[in-house]
């Protein structure tokens, strides 16, 4: 086996991603505050103060930028925005306006996600993405966004994971509300097409406030296998799943990859992972292959027009020494995609921070830890050594 290093292409974004929610703590106007604190669901604890972002996202860039990192993808929250409908807050605008200042200051280039899980509690109130008037009210809620996104951010997420919001549309139709859904359920149709409409309508809001910003939103890739014999079961499940919503990004200035394992489908639809093999602590097989399929796929189905960005790739464990060796196999599958032309613009892991994954703090994902009781970052090996491949802006490539 041989070491080769491939050179990051120009301006290739490195760097690390969150979502608001995740890492902000007391998101108190969102939907997601109200699950965590009702009886009866899948939810194991609240997220109450998180990481403390909100306040600290200074000492996270600071250390994002530490390390070597070059980017940061973090997500601003409609429901501090905008509390109650029509009612925006300048406060909380001039707040985001800060964050992407502050990440220019530190030679890191914002990503900035408008919408990641989670809407105000109005929003959901009156129906969700689904309601009559939903597309609207969310290009408003962008439209209003302008004085964070105008100036100085180069990439915009209209909606994280559409079809996972789908795909938990339908669940809940059907009475089940845990994260991740398990086995993946048929998607609600109507919250896709809703969903759909809802990226449009931002896409020309974020040109509207400045026609330089790169738009784009991310998928959420489950790496579908087919066994021998199973092609087109296998095609018919994703369609709904993944491929209709890659489909929808077909003009897109850009389109994100997320991947974390793999899915593989039988005759009858998905097969849980056998005994025995390497699972993480979310119970996901150990997979680091998963986002070179993930990149492919997305290629095959969007064309070659649609730049590809890996806005999501990690690993939950509390054994730092496997995250090093699941993102060696995984930026190994990058660089061989890149090798092969695939127009890759960038790569963040998920995540920068140890954070609240919806309904727990268990499965931590990291970079870099911090101390519960000082919210003091402690980055970890994992970090250090991703980081640095900033630095030299290439990446590991293990040829066999
Ligand atoms: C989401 C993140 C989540 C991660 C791991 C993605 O589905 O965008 O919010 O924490 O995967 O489950």
């Amino acid at each position: 086996m041989t070491h080769t290093q491939v050179p990051f292409p120009e301006g290739f974004l490195w760097g690390a991603s969150t979502a608001a929610h995740q890492i902000e703590g007391n998101n108190t106007n969102s939907d997601w505050w109200v699950k965590e604190h009702t009886a009866g669901t899948h939810i194991q604890e609240p997220s109450l103060d998180a990481c403390d972002s909100y306040h600290r996202w200074h000492e996270d860039m600071d250390v994002l930028a530490g390390l070597g990192f070059t980017d940061y993808r973090f997500s601003i929250e409609w429901a501090r925005i905008e509390p109650a409908e029509g009612q925006f807050s300048r406060a909380e605008l001039a707040h985001y306006r800060r964050m992407v200042e502050g990440a220019v200051e530190r030679g890191l280039r914002p990503m900035i996600t408008l919408h990641h899980f989670t809407v105000p509690q109005w929003f959901e109130a009156r129906g969700g993405w689904t309601a009559e008037g939903a597309t609207e009210l969310f290009a408003r809620y962008v439209a209003a966004c302008a004085p964070v996104i105008g100036q100085d951010v180069s990439h915009v997420c209209t909606i994280n994971e559409p079809n996972m919001i789908a795909v938990m549309a339908g669940q809940a139709k059907r009475g089940d509300n845990s994260f991740p859904p398990a086995g993946l359920p048929t998607p609600d149709d109507e919250t896709t097409q809703a969903v759909i409409a809802a990226h449009h309508a931002a896409v020309k809001e974020v040109k509207a406030i400045n026609a330089d910003i790169q738009v784009g939103w991310t998928i959420a890739n489950q790496v579908y296998q087919a066994l021998p014999g199973a092609e087109d079961v296998t095609a018919a499940y994703r369609y709904p799943r993944e491929d209709i919503f890659i489909e929808a990004a077909r003009g897109d200035d850009w389109i994100g990859v997320q991947s974390y394992t793999r899915t593989r489908i039988g005759a009858d639809g998905p097969i849980p992972t056998a005994e025995g093999v390497e699972r993480t602590l979310t119970q996901w097989e150990y997979y680091p292959s998963a986002v070179g399929y993930a990149l492919r796929h997305t290629a095959e189905v969007v064309g070659s027009e649609v730049p590809l960005i890996v806005t999501e790739n990690g690993i939950a464990t509390d054994v730092d020494s496997r995250r090093i060796d699941y993102y060696t196999g995984a930026l190994n599958e990058v660089a061989s995609a890149l090798q092969d032309g695939l127009n890759i613009q960038g790569y963040l892991a998920w995540s920068a921070l140890d954070n609240y994954e919806w309904g727990s703090y268990k499965p931590t994902f990291g970079l870099i830890g911090w101390n519960p009781e000082t919210f003091e970052r402690l980055p970890k090996p994992s970090a250090v050594w991703l980081g640095e491949m900033g630095r030299t802006r290439t990446l590991p490539r293990i040829a066999d």
